[in-house]
């Protein structure tokens, strides 16, 4: 009775602490399954042609999809990359980013992916404030990022802690979530007495040997990288332009006004001061949560506005995708990234993508059973008060602007079902 009692605590406990300390709680499945249904219109569209070629266009939409991209292949400066593709996956946090690096963590075998390294990089430099300064985290980002890009963990290794004995490490960040650093080649014999707490979920492996990930790392024909930490694309500029890299960066960008509902549910700690807010008349605004708010939507704006006016360092090698658009149009939207990147969209991806949207062969025939996606999508508007929906479009009026994103001027248009919000826009 008392070790079942014991283990139940402990395993408590350590839940507890693990999702203190992840930032990212979001699992796959509590954010886009339940939303994320294929559009009619892709269903109808000829499916399942194995031969995999991203010029075939079946799986998209004509008008989502367009020759835009084989004109910006042609503009690109010679790379020495050699058909290798490194592509940065940048968000922020409550914008389905770790589903979105699953269309890239389920590429298959020859893609090494990895999930959110820069956590490390983050949690050594935070200040006793909170955060990080982006006058040192910036910097730091880049460089790891790019030594990554290039297969050289050394650098991030100086960011683990405990730090890596002999290049080997049972603490490195949510291992399980990248395939790369699970799989048989990098897969070391298990060890009883070592506890990690992001040990690898298929097979049982032993701590991680970074020289045994750097090897497999140099022998996958494409690299990439999901992070919810870089603040400014220019900050990447470098990477763009080392010959040794062929940058693909996909921003992934979400209504503001439905991140702040979903952090106050997935963080409800830390959002206590808006809450209170929310309902209080009397409470002065927060400036400092205000300030923050601004911050992010500001830096999540001028990221864009670099990447949509393709400079000469950027030119073909940036992509902007909505949150809201995934949800909708997953295949269309995955299918659509990969034709960016230049890579053939494989069927691995393509059936990872129908079993977790829950658009089943089995359904397509029947949609009228299926809740509409788009009103999923837009769920957040009838658990958010209007006060902070007000707040948000004051903060972040021009990000929402640039996106799409449609103010609601009153109470009662920000819960009228017959009103969409999200303007439909293509991203060049
Ligand atoms: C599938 O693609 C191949 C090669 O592009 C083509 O020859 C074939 O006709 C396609 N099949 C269908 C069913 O569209
Ligand atoms: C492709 O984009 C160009 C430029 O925005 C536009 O003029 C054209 O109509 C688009 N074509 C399709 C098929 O959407
Ligand atoms: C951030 O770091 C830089 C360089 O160390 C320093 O000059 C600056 O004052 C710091 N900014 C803040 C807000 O602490
Ligand atoms: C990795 O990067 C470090 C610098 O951080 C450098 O000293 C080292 O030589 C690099 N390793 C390889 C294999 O290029
Ligand atoms: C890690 O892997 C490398 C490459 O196989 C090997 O040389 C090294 O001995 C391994 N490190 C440890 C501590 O086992
Ligand atoms: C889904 O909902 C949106 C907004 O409520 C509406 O514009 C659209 O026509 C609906 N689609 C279907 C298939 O019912």
């Amino acid at each position: 009775m008392r070790i079942k009692y014991t283990i139940s605590v402990i395993f408590i406990v350590a839940l507890v602490i693990i999702e203190k300390e992840n930032n990212i709680i979001s699992k796959v499945s509590d954010k886009l399954t339940p939303l994320a249904l294929l559009s009619p219109s892709l269903l109808s569209a000829p499916q399942h042609n194995d031969s995999a070629d991203v010029s075939s266009d079946q799986h998209m939409n004509h008008h989502m999809v367009n020759s835009t991209w084989s004109i910006q292949e042609s503009v690109l400066p010679a790379s020495s990359a050699g058909g290798r593709k490194h592509i940065l996956l940048l968000a922020t946090t409550r914008t389905g980013s770790s589903f979105v690096g699953e269309f890239f963590n389920q590429q298959g075998s020859n893609m090494f992916y990895l999930f959110e390294p820069l956590w490390h990089v983050e949690r050594m430099l935070s200040v006793e404030t909170g955060g990080t300064n982006a006058t040192v985290a910036g910097p730091a980002y880049r460089d790891v990022l790019h030594q990554l890009l290039l297969c050289n963990f050394s650098l991030l290794e100086s960011f683990i802690e405990p730090p890596p004995e002999d290049h080997v490490t049972a603490a490195l960040f949510r291992r399980e979530s990248s395939q790369s650093l699970c799989e048989e080649s990098v897969c070391t014999p298990f060890v009883r007495k070592v506890f990690e707490r992001y040990h690898c979920r298929e097979r049982r492996c032993g701590p991680l040997n970074l020289t045994l990930a750097s090897q497999s790392c140099m022998q996958k024909e494409h690299h990439a990288i999901k992070s919810v930490r870089v603040r400014q694309l220019e900050t990447l500029r470098p990477l763009a332009e080392d010959p040794r890299l062929d940058m693909k960066f996909i921003q992934l960008v979400r209504d503001p006004r439905a991140v702040l509902a979903s952090r106050m549910v997935a963080f409800s700690s830390k959002y206590k001061i808006w809450k209170r807010w929310a309902v209080d008349e009397e409470l002065p605004v927060d400036e400092d949560e205000v300030r923050k708010l601004k911050g992010n939507c500001d830096n999540i704006r001028m990221s864009a506005e670099i990447g949509l006016k393709q400079p000469p360092w950027l030119r073909g090698r940036y992509m902007l995708v909505r949150y809201e658009d995934i949800a909708r149009f997953p295949m269309a939207k995955a299918a659509e990234m990969y034709g960016f990147i230049g890579i053939p969209f494989t069927a691995t991806v393509e059936e990872w993508i129908l079993k977790n949207t829950q658009a089943s062969k089995e359904v397509s025939g029947v949609y009228s059973t299926q809740k509409n996606s788009s009103e999923q999508v837009e769920k957040w508007r009838f658990s958010i008060p209007f006060k902070l929906v007000q707040l948000v479009q004051k903060v972040c009026g021009p990000t929402m602007t640039l996106f799409g994103y449609k103010f609601a001027e009153n109470k009662e248009m920000l819960i009228d079902k017959s009103v969409s919000l999200i303007e439909e826009r293509t991203f060049l």
